[in-house]
């Protein structure tokens, strides 16, 4: 299987069914998406494959191969963040982290999807990600703050 990660080529040897989750962070070494449930349910997972929002943890790699795939690393570095991280950081919206990744990346998705998204439109798009902070007033109030602005 072939992906483009951040940007980057990369032959991957796991076998097909392998989940891209799995391969990410086994292969790869790309430890940004996390492993919460592994059931679709919590959103810890999330990347990005051509674009969209998806859950890394339900997609083989037979199905993903050729597509591009963006993971936390490929948004932004630490003196260099984008915009929806910068947002993050400025309204405290991590606490532990362990969902932040994923968060993060529905909300790029969004963003880019739905530049004026309204609040009703952000609450849906990270609805069935999981926080076991509870920190969600904060994430909703960073990700308010990056609509309008290029994620
Ligand atoms: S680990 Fe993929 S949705 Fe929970
Ligand atoms: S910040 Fe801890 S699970 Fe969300």
């Amino acid at each position: 299987m072939r992906l483009t990660v951040n940007g980057e080529q990369h032959d991957l040897h796991s076998p097909p069914l392998t989940s891209l989750l799995t391969a990410l962070r086994e292969e790869l070494d790309i430890t940004s998406p996390k492993a919460g449930c592994h059931q679709g349910g919590c959103g810890a997972c999330t990347v990005l494959v051509d674009g969209e929002a998806r859950r890394s943890c339900l997609l083989p790699l037979a199905a993903v191969d050729g597509a591009a795939i963006t993971t936390l690393e490929g948004l932004g570095a630490a003196d260099d963040l984008s915009n929806v991280q910068a947002a993050f950081d400025e309204h405290y919206a991590a606490q532990c982290g362990f969902c932040t990744s994923g968060f993060i990346m529905a909300a790029t998705a969004l963003i880019d999807r739905t530049p004026k998204a309204s609040r009703e439109e952000i609450l849906a798009g990270l609805s069935g990600h999981v926080c076991r902070c509870t920190g969600y007033i904060k994430i909703v109030s960073a990700v308010e703050a990056a609509v309008g602005s290029p994620a």
